[in-house]
């Protein structure tokens, strides 16, 4: 092993270089401008795969953007991990709000900044580093890995889950591997073990053929902003409870077992008000903000839109009004089911002076892994080892909906070692990924590696 952490340690500018090669191409999957730098980043991981003289590296073609698949069988008798990352990225807007261009990488104050940092090219290429510090030194690998890496997370990973459908044998593993999500604090390590799902919506309003003089016309034709925000104010009670009939029917209470873990996190609410600068956190009634954060269902407007957004006042009554609404789920909530609900209840609240219309986008299902997994107790070996701190245990409220998939259809429960911080502003502008970090994943990622045959049966 000391082979392997000189390795990480001579190499650290080499890898640094190599991430921001990578953060230079602006990947992003929702912009079909980009389609090219997508394809460009995927060239860009097999390149790096094809480098450590593994048994098999591919570039698959989807309808969408190609996954990248690399393996590495040592001895069949050895646990095998499918190391799983994404390299497409959210839109870097607004652009304006970035302190440094997001594709060109800038660390200051120890943080490297860069869309996709964080989320998710810098914390999955720690794991392509740590096989990386194997393969150069000689060192037997001590378990079979296998990489898939796609280009669609950002958007649902609409071609994934048809893929590994048709993958199963190739994709067959005892665990699956990812870095995607945050530590619960700095110098924190932490293992999450519970992940939100998503049911996103959009609702649109139409009332009159036309924009209106408000004047004229004000009063007697229903205005469909007016009606929209009537129709969003009955979402939720006083006390943040979801109206929509059967939105609770399968949801999982937490258990007081559950809720002590979570009195037992060193959340500090103080901190988390100045950080976000509230003056007083919300949320639902009789639950705690980490618990309103990670283990209740929400539903939130994402965007909203209507009439005149310009500079001055222009007295209209606009024609139309549109709202994006994600509702985050927890166990048992199936996506689905939710957004058929929430269309039923909107169809049925909604005034009949106006037409609507509310489609469904992509979503997925909440996930989980067993606290009793074997992979977990290597991973958290692994964390303590390099982090000098015994990991924390916790759920998270944002999503990976493959990782559901993983379960049903590989059998495969993840490991979920984020390297990141909630400070990170991924998706936000001046998005960044501690550059310490980055190299304790490295170091992590290796031990994981190292340790995981000791912790199975
Ligand atoms: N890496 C995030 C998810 C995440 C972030 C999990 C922080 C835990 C903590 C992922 O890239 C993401 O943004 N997921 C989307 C999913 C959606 C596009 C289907 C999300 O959660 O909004
Ligand atoms: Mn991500
Ligand atoms: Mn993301």
């Amino acid at each position: 092993m000391s082979a392997i952490i000189d390795y990480i340690e001579t190499n650290k500018e080499k890898f640094k270089d190599e991430l921001f090669n990578l953060l230079r191409i602006p990947s992003i999957s929702t912009d079909s401008s980009h389609k090219d730098d997508v394809r460009k980043a995927a060239g860009f991981l097999k390149e790096q795969l094809e480098d450590l003289d593994m048994d098999r590296v591919e570039l698959f073609e989807t309808d969408g953007n190609p996954i990248v698949y690399g393996e590495l069988i040592t001895d069949e008798s050895k646990p095998t991990v499918l190391v799983y990352g994404h390299y497409d990225v959210q839109p870097p807007d607004p652009r304006e709000l970035w302190d440094t261009p997001p594709f060109e990488p800038t660390v200051r104050h120890g943080d490297i900044y860069a869309r996709g940092a964080s989320d998710d090219k810098g914390q999955s290429f720690t794991h392509i580093k740590a096989l990386e510090a194997y393969r150069k030194t000689d060192t037997d690998f001590p378990v079979n890995v296998k990489f898939i890496l796609e280009g669609e997370e950002e958007i649902g990973s609409p071609h994934l889950v048809p893929f590994i459908k048709e993958h199963k044998e190739m994709l067959a593993c005892d665990m699956v591997l990812i870095s995607d999500t945050a530590m619960f604090a700095e110098d924190t390590p932490s293992i999450t073990y519970g992940l939100r799902g998503l049911a996103y919506m959009e609702v649109e309003v139409t009332g009159p053929n036309r924009d209106l003089h408000s004047g004229v016309y004000g009063g007697a034709v229903e205005n469909p902003a007016n009606a929209l925000c009537e129709i969003i104010a009955k979402l939720k009670d006083g006390d943040g409870v979801i109206q929509i009939d059967g939105f609770y029917d399968d949801v999982v209470e937490l258990s007081d077992e559950d809720r002590e873990a979570y009195k037992n996190l060193p959340f500090d609410l103080e901190k988390y008000k100045k950080d976000l600068g509230l003056k007083k956190v919300y949320g639902e009634k009789g639950y705690s903000t980490l618990e309103r954060a990670t283990a209740r269902p929400t539903l939130d407007v994402n965007g909203l839109w209507s009439g005149y957004q310009g500079e001055g006042a222009k007295t209209v009554l606009p024609s139309k009004a549109g709202a994006k609404v994600s509702m985050r789920l927890v166990p048992n909530q199936d996506p689905n089911k939710i957004a058929q609900l929430f269309k039923k209840h909107v169809e049925s609240i909604a005034p009949d002076t106006v037409e609507i219309e509310i489609r469904a986008h992509h979503g997925g299902h909440p996930a989980g892994t067993d606290l009793s997994f074997y992979g977990l107790q290597a991973a958290a070996d692994a964390f303590e080892e390099v982090y000098d701190k015994e990991p924390l245990f916790s759920r998270e409220g944002g999503s990976i909906p493959i990782v559901a998939d993983f379960e049903k259809v590989l059998g495969a429960q993840s490991i979920l070692m984020g390297f990141g911080l909630n400070s990170d502003a991924i998706h936000s502008p001046n998005e960044k990924f501690a550059l310490k970090d980055f190299y304790r994943g490295i170091q992590t990622s290796a031990k994981f590696f190292e340790q995981l045959p000791k912790h199975s049966k």
